[in-house]
């Protein structure tokens, strides 16, 4: 191998963590998959973001989860399209896409405040929570079937 290909690959890697890392953090994820077994969780101010414009952010903020309006990354409003219907809004809620299928938000001390009680829907997995472009938050299952959504629009 000529001198310069280890040199010129170490510059190549080295571009694409760069590209990776900007990647990153430009472009917050749409969606929280969950494997079975496994829940996917967003704690307080954690939020998965509409695509491209970041204009809807779903996650839990001031311990009630809810899609917001966004104004792009971090920039979260508190003004909101749709919030759960939860019992409470403790401090240290924290919303959970869970392996068994169901979607609950749940106190500090795991008690649960709001669920649709989906866990007997859908198959396969995983399953895959997203915001979507139109302000709607949507669950769906292995085969992209909607088993739950917020039904809300901006
Ligand atoms: C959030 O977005 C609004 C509207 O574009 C802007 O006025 C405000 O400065 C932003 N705040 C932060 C912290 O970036």
């Amino acid at each position: 191998m000529p001198r310069c290909s280890n040199s010129l690959l170490i510059a190549l890697a080295n571009f694409l963590k760069f590209l990776l890392g900007h990647f990153l953090i430009l472009v917050p994820p749409s969606t929280l998959c969950t494997p079975a077994s496994t829940s996917g969780v967003l704690y307080s101010n954690q939020f998965i973001y509409s695509p491209t414009s970041l204009r809807y952010a779903a996650g839990m903020l001031n311990n009630q989860f809810g899609v917001y309006v966004a104004y792009g990354y971090n920039n979260v409003t508190s003004t909101s399209i749709w919030t759960a219907g939860q019992s409470s809004t403790p401090a240290g809620a924290f919303f959970a896409a869970q392996g068994d299928r169901n979607l609950v938000v749940y106190t500090s001390s795991g008690v649960p405040i709001w669920s649709p009680m989906v866990n007997n829907g859908g198959v396969g997995a995983p399953f895959c929570l997203t915001m979507e472009a139109s302000g709607n938050l949507v669950w769906t299952d292995s085969t992209s079937t909607l088993i739950w959504q917020s039904s809300s629009s901006g």
